[in-house]
Parts: C-alpha cells; sequence; structure tokens
C-alpha cells in the first residue's frame, strides 16, 4: 500500500496533461500490491538465444535461455549462419517461455528492449527483427541495448553500486576496462589489442580436443579449462607474460595463444599422440594457461586501479572494482583479482556467475535503467539497425 500512497501523491502533483502517460507508463499486476515498470529484454548477439523480464526493483520475473554451446563445440567454432539458423528456431518459443513464466502478456510491458551491438551480424539481426515486430504489434517502446553495457551494469541488479565504478569486461569477444560514469557514459582505460580471453580459451580446449573428454565435452572452453586445470600443476610450463613491457592497460593473448600451440605439438611428438587425442600433460597445460591469463589480466587491471586512485576516480568511499561476462565465471580469475583489490583497498564485485554468461536478465535490466533514466527509448523505430562492430 506504501508504494500505492506514493504514486497517488506524485500523481496529485502532475499537471494532468502529464498523468496519461505517467499511468501508462506503469503496470498493474493484479493480486499484487504494488505498481511497477516491467521490461522485457531479448539477446541474440553471439550463441545464446535468451530473454527475461525484469522489474524496475530488480525483481526477475521469468526467463528462458537457449543455448548453442553444445552444437558450435562439434563444428569447432561459431559458424554465423547456424548461430542464425538456431537463433530463428529458437526465439519464439524463448520469448513464450519467458512472458509465460512471468506471468505476464506483451500488453503489460513497459517495454522491449533488445541487444543491437555489438555481436555477429547474422545473430543479432534475428532478435531486432523479432523485437521489432513484438513492439510494433504491440505498441510498446523500443529500447536498443549495448551488450557489454549491459555486462557492465549486471552488478546494480544484486548490489548497490553507484557511479562511478571501474569495471573490467572478460569474455569470448572482449577484454576492455572502463570508468563506469552513467548508464551509457564510460571511458575506456585499456582494450585487447587482438583477441579476447575467452577466445583464448576456447581455442586452447579445442586444441587440447578436451570435446573428447566426456566429463568437458559439453562445456563453453573455458568452463573446460577452469575444471581441468584443478587437476593440473601449473609450474610444470611457463608461458611468457603478455606486454610485460607496455606500461598502459590494454591486453594481449594471441602470443600466448601461439605459444600454447607450440607447446602442445612439442608435446605431442614427445609423447607419441596424434594431433586430435588427450595429452597426459593437458592438465599441467590447462592450469597453467589459465595462471597466465589471471595473472595478465589481474596486471593490468592493477595499473587501471592504481590509476583511477591517483586521478581521484576511486574514492575510499566509491573503491570498487566490477568484473563481469563470461570469464568473470572463472573462480581462479576472481580469486587472483582479489589479491589485486586487497592491496589497493577496493571492493571486488561479481554478478553471480550465471549473470556473467550472456543471459536476457542483463539485457532487460539494462532496459530498466535506461526507462528510469529516459536514455534511448524509441517510440518509432524506422531506419533502426543493428551493428555488428
Ligand atoms: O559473455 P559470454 O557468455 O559471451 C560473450 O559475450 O562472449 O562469454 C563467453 C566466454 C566463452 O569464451 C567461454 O569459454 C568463457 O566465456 N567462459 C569461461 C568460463 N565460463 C565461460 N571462461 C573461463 N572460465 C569459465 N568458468
Ligand atoms: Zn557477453
Amino acid at each position: 500500500m506504501l508504494t500505492v500512497n506514493k504514486t497517488l501523491g506524485v500523481l496529485c502533483r502532475l499537471p494532468k496533461w502529464q498523468i496519461h502517460g505517467f499511468l501508462r507508463s506503469f503496470t498493474f499486476r493484479p493480486g499484487k500490491q504494488f505498481l511497477h515498470k516491467l521490461v522485457l529484454g531479448i539477446e541474440t548477439s553471439c550463441d545464446d538465444t535468451a530473454a527475461a523480464v525484469v522489474d524496475e526493483t530488480g525483481s526477475i520475473l521469468g526467463e528462458a535461455i537457449h543455448s548453442q554451446t553444445e552444437v558450435h563445440l562439434k563444428t569447432g567454432g561459431i559458424i554465423p549462419s547456424v548461430a542464425q539458423q538456431l537463433h530463428r528456431e529458437n526465439i519464439e518459443q524463448i520469448v513464450k517461455k519467458t512472458l509465460c513464466a512471468s506471468g505476464v502478456t506483451p500488453n503489460e510491458l513497459s517495454a522491449v528492449a533488445t541487444t543491437v551491438k555489438p555481436g555477429l551480424a547474422l545473430s543479432l539481426g534475428v532478435g531486432l527483427e523479432y523485437s521489432l515486430q513484438l513492439v510494433n504489434q504491440y505498441k510498446k517502446p523500443f529500447i536498443p541495448i549495448h551488450h557489454m553495457e549491459a555486462h557492465a551494469l549486471t552488478i546494480r541488479i544484486t548490489n548497490k553500486v553507484d557511479f562511478p565504478f571501474l569495471v573490467l569486461l572478460v569474455s569470448g569477444g572482449h577484454c576492455l576496462l572502463a570508468i563506469v560514469q552513467g548508464i551509457s557514459d564510460f571511458l575506456l582505460l585499456g582494450k585487447s589489442l587482438d583477441m579476447a580471453p575467452g577466445d583464448l580459451l576456447d581455442k586452447v580446449a579445442r586444441r587440447l580436443s578436451l570435446i573428447k573428454h566426456p566429463a568437458y565435452s559439453t562445456m563453453s572452453g573455458g568452463k573446460a579449462i577452469e575444471h581441468l586445470a584443478k587437476q593440473g600443476n601449473r609450474l610444470h610450463f611457463d608461458f611468457q607474460h603478455p606486454l610485460h613491457y607496455c606500461r598502459n592497460c590494454n591486453f594481449s593473448f594471441s602470443g600466448l595463444q601461439t605459444a600454447v600451440d607450440k607447446i602442445i605439438t612439442q608435446k605431442e611428438k614427445e609423447e607419441g599422440v596424434e594431433k586430435g587425442h588427450i595429452l597426459s600433460c593437458a592438465a599441467d597445460i590447462a592450469a597453467a594457461v589459465q595462471h597466465t591469463v589471471a595473472s595478465h589480466i589481474a596486471k593490468r587491471t592493477h595499473r587501471a586501479i592504481l590509476f583511477c586512485q591517483q586521478r581521484g576516480f576511486l574514492t575510499p568511499s566509491n573503491a570498487i572494482l566490477v568484473v563481469s561476462g563470461g570469464v568473470a565465471s572463472n573462480l581462479y580469475i576472481r580469486r587472483t583479482l582479489e589479491i589485486v583489490t586487497r592491496a589497493t583497498n577496493c571492493v571486488l564485485l561479481c554478478p553471480p556467475v550465471k549473470l556473467c554468461t550472456d543471459n536476457g536478465i542483463m539485457i532487460a535490466w539494462n532496459g530498466v535503467e535506461r526507462l528510469r533514466a529516459g536514455l534511448g527509448i524509441l517510440y518509432n523505430t524506422e531506419g533502426l539497425r543493428y551493428e555488428p562492430k
């Protein structure tokens, strides 16, 4: 009742002409004692077809996801046309399942938010086309979402994090450090000069033929490496740390990939193992690669924290490092980053593992953030395009 009373108070203060719009911006859910905005989020930027309905308090009313990981593992990487076909086959049922789980009809939605950048063109196209059809049919506002911004703000669903904060985004397509100054105000401090850490881990897992190992055959490359590494000794291999001579916050992983590839070829010769079979030292290689990735990421992040503290971007009261993206689900990497945050009096915050990898919740939440701030809400979607880069 408190919320209803508050709302009535706001209504009394509004001029008449605004009252109708104000009421329309809320959704009343019969049987519940509150009024709130509801956003449907749709994600198809890469290999997950995902959707969720989230309200403005961050409550997840319903969600559904269809992962293409197993299909792409079999073909040795994502084939864009295959990803597109799988998104097409699944998007409708994923959205219907989400709405059904939420107990929300399309008419009750305040807006639809969908990833339009960056990602695979063919994959983004499916989500956008479906969403535009939905918003046109139900006359709903549309909120285009930047996938990386959504990863960065996911933490605000579970924790009270005010702007500005430092964010490290590590995924299959990106690696970047940025100061988040507002909902769509990011100051980039560093990024990968070549490949992303998730991409490297996926390639190493493939090169180690982990798909042939029953325990890892259905896991993403990064997750498989994390699990295998637990049985390995990282000290058995020593990989050079990337960019140790560069005093900035950029990342690089392609040199490490070449070095790992070389070692695997050498070990295959030594062990008389044919390419495509699992080496006896696979766990040691996984542990050493994971360690090198973790310490490279930690060193660059350390530099970024020091820079932010020196320049006053991070003060003792808001010294927060948020880490998100698929690779942030890696507990070894999280623990390594914890060493850095402890040493610099920062607080490390990571979304729950389920919210680190791609999902519809983060897209819906970004829609909620934008709706609340009145940022980037489209009532006319004519000419709207997705942007792969
Ligand atoms: O954020 P995400 O789901 O999709 C992109 O936006 O790229 O990240 C996927 C990446 C993949 O490369 C996957 O191997 C990696 O995240 N990943 C992990 C773990 N789980 C997923 N990397 C390391 N450790 C994990 N536990
Ligand atoms: Zn992602």
